[in-house]
């Protein structure tokens, strides 16, 4: 699996610094291991030297007596013990500890070395001078030697306080960086849902603002994209409206003629039932042909829609025109609308909406049924429902009746575009369509919710 941005730039700059820290703790370890190194040393030289200032010839030979201050040098809250020796000429022990090593090689300068006594590892100093007695000069060696632990102290004063802010530090970029990373990709979360929120009309160019330089490009070619699937939309929608209207015309045409050719042979019954058949898919052919230019005409409506539109006036006209269908099939027709129920519209395309739903009704429901048309406005929307007492629907067929063609029953003739068209419209309006139970025992009830007039721009 990919790791996630977010902990890849992490490690892009977790681990330079964390590098960076590894070489600046060992570089300043050492440098402090050397200062540590040279003011001890330079302590444990003045310390052999006031020794060996005090290495005298008296009548028993060479004697050294200690003053306390040779040694008060090293006094430390360490607890490091000091050892001391002095050697005349080559090996006769004068004084100090027996046990402690001589240097490797002469002594003719300070030489500095380390040397381990009963068990401890100590640094020593080996300091030579020359003493001058009865006409001789005889080489005294003076060595001093100190356990390590002052000197660890002093090394770790000098770098452990370091290693520790540099430790701090890594800690706080790596806990403000995922903080400051998150808020950086935020606008890179809000294009995400810019893009997924978005409904299968709303193809207008992103938001982009507020967005990293860094975004931008990506922004402009979707941008691109999406305008280029708008143009191609564009271009079916107007293709099937071209289509369409091209169809209407001669199918209007062919009507005629089949109406004539039925005056013309009456008697003949098989040319009869012919031509009566071709009338009937005549019939079929010019409502689908007018749905299709409907569906397009709702897809490709110029935006925006904002007429002020009265909806009892819309359901008052569709009405008008299908009260002969319904007291045709013996439909209870009514309406009750409030008034002042006033949507921003193309007042076109509502009237189709309101007349596919009432169509429906009547179509689909029982002769002797009833269909009542119903508007009603609150503050924010309006309300439009319309319900019958009809055979109704099942689940299954609910989920799928708003799909283009989609027919629930062979009980009338139908092209299954209607309520594909519903939606569409209400969608154009910033609506809604839902489907509940209508009268009983089984009725079907649509409703269709659009934004309330809210005033301003009308057109
Ligand atoms: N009021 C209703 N009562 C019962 N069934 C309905 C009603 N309205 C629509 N339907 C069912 O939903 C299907 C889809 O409706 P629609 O899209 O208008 O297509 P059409 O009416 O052309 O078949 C219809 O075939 C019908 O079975
Ligand atoms: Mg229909």
């Amino acid at each position: 699996m990919r790791m996630s941005l977010r902990a890849r730039l992490l490690l892009w700059l977790l681990v330079p610094l964390v590098l960076f820290v590894l070489v600046t703790s060992i570089a300043s370890y050492h440098s402090a291991c050397r200062i540590a190194d040279m003011t001890e040393d330079a302590a444990l030289l003045a310390s052999a030297r006031t020794i060996g200032e005090v290495v005298v010839w008296s009548d028993s030979g060479p004697t050294v007596t200690i003053l306390p201050a040779a040694l008060e040098i090293f006094e430390s809250p360490h607890r490091d013990r000091v050892y001391y020796k002095v050697v005349l000429g080559r090996d006769r022990l004068i004084g100090g500890t027996p046990r402690l090593a001589m240097p490797p090689g002469n002594v003719s300068q300070p030489v500095h070395y380390d040397a381990v006594i009963d068990g401890a590892k100590v640094r020593a100093v080996a300091y030579s001078r020359f003493l001058y007695a009865d006409g001789k000069v005889v080489p005294v060696t003076v060595v001093v030697a100190k356990t390590r632990n002052s000197r660890q102290a002093i090394r770790d004063q000098l770098w452990l306080p370091q290693l520790i802010r540099e430790c701090l530090m890594l800690a706080l970029v790596a806990a403000l960086v995922p903080l400051g990373l998150a808020a950086e990709l935020r606008p890179l979360m809000r294009l995400k849902n810019d893009v997924a929120g978005r409904t299968p009309l709303q193809i207008g160019p992103m938001r982009a603002e507020g967005l990293p330089r860094e975004l931008r490009p990506i922004v402009d070619a979707i941008d691109q994209c999406i305008a280029q699937i708008r143009l191609h939309t564009q271009t079916q929608r107007d293709f099937v409206a071209g289509a369409a209207h091209q169809l209407s015309t001669p199918l209007t045409l062919l009507d005629t003629q089949i109406q004539c050719a039925c005056l013309n042979c009456r008697g003949e019954s098989a040319c009869e039932t012919a031509l009566q058949g071709a009338r009937r898919s005549m019939r079929k052919m010019k409502a689908m042909t007018r749905q299709l230019l409907m569906l397009a005409q709702a897809e490709s409506a110029p935006e925006p829609l904002r007429k002020m539109t009265d909806m009892a006036e819309v359901v008052e006209s569709v009405l008008e025109e299908l009260v002969v269908a319904a007291q045709r099939r013996d439909i209870d027709l009514g309406a009750e609308c409030e008034t002042g129920a006033m949507v921003a519209g193309n007042p076109a395309l509502l009237c189709a909406l309101v007349s596919n739903l009432v169509d429906n009704a009547i179509r689909y429901t029982q002769p002797g049924g009833r269909v009542t048309v119903i508007v009603r406005r609150s503050r924010e929307e309006i309300l439009l429902q319309v319900i019958d007492n009809g055979p109704g629907l099942s689940a299954d067929a609910r989920a799928h009746v708003f799909e283009r063609f989609y027919r629930a029953s062979a009980a009338a003739e139908g092209t299954g575009l209607g309520l594909s068209i519903v939606r569409e419209i209400a969608l154009r309006h910033g609506g809604t369509v839902t489907l509940g139970a209508g009268y009983e025992p089984a009725g079907l009830s649509v409703s269709v919710r659009l934004p309330a007039w809210s005033g301003g721009d009308a057109r």
